[in-house]
């Protein structure tokens, strides 16, 4: 992911890489949704996996900051850029139902990296909760990010009624939920993940258990 522009921060990228890993191993399959594209980071991980399982990916953004042209371009080193699903528009212009179609099944993995602003992140995460797979998770970048507020506003909206996603982990401006169900599977799979990585001096600060919206999570403070 390093040849496109981007502020996803590689800690975060290694532990998606991780987690798309785990689902590959536990046979997780499904196609993988990204809302909000720039120049392709986080794309680029979620096309890595998708090869390996041959999962369909959709790409979702405006592409009003980059040109999809731009955009495909950069990623083509990875894969031919037609084999991506590419959806020029605004996410809160969806349904999940819409979506869905495009996608062809429920997706195991949504990144949500779209609008900073409150109802539209709140859009979002109710498209995920619709759309995701029973065994899938969700990235939701830019929580706890002092520069996109209203990320954390709409975030704190969604979890303020009951919901069917629950968080598991925290690292790096990521917040990482699944289903309530199997969320703590995810969590100690994070968990495995941090503390058998040797390489990466993050790890070895050790994660700190939390209670957010009255479920347990795994923080890696970033
Ligand atoms: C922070 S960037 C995404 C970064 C990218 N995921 C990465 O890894 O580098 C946010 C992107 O969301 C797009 N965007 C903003 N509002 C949107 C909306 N309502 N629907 C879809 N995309 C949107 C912008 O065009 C921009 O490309």
């Amino acid at each position: 992911m390093h040849p496109l522009p981007g502020w996803l921060i590689d800690y975060a990228a290694i532990r998606i890489l991780d987690l798309l890993a785990w689902q590959e191993q536990n046979a997780i399959h499904g196609p993988l949704l990204e809302i909000g594209i720039y120049h392709g980071r986080s794309l680029a991980l979620m096309l890595r996996s998708a090869l390996r399982s041959n999962d369909r990916v959709v790409a979702l953004d405006t592409f009003q900051f980059v040109p999809l042209e731009t955009v495909k371009t950069g990623v083509a080193p990875i894969v031919d850029p037609e084999s991506i699903v590419w959806l020029q528009t605004s996410s809160t212009s969806c349904s999940s139902r819409q979506l869905l179609h495009v996608l062809g099944a429920d997706p195991r993995f949504i990144s949500i990296d779209g609008s900073h602003e409150c109802d539209d992140v709140f859009w979002d995460l109710r498209l995920a909760e619709d759309m995701l797979a029973a065994r899938g998770l969700v990235a939701v970048d830019d929580f706890m990010n002092m520069v996109a507020m209203g990320v954390n506003v709409g975030v704190h909206k969604f979890f303020a009624t009951p919901r069917n996603l629950a968080p598991f982990a925290y690292t790096c401006n990521k917040l990482f939920l699944s289903r309530p169900e199997l969320a703590p599977s995810y969590r100690h799979a994070f968990e495995q993940m941090v503390m058998a990585d040797r390489i990466e001096p993050l790890s070895a600060k050790g994660l700190v258990e939390q209670t957010l919206w009255g479920k347990s999570l795994e923080v890696l403070p970033g």
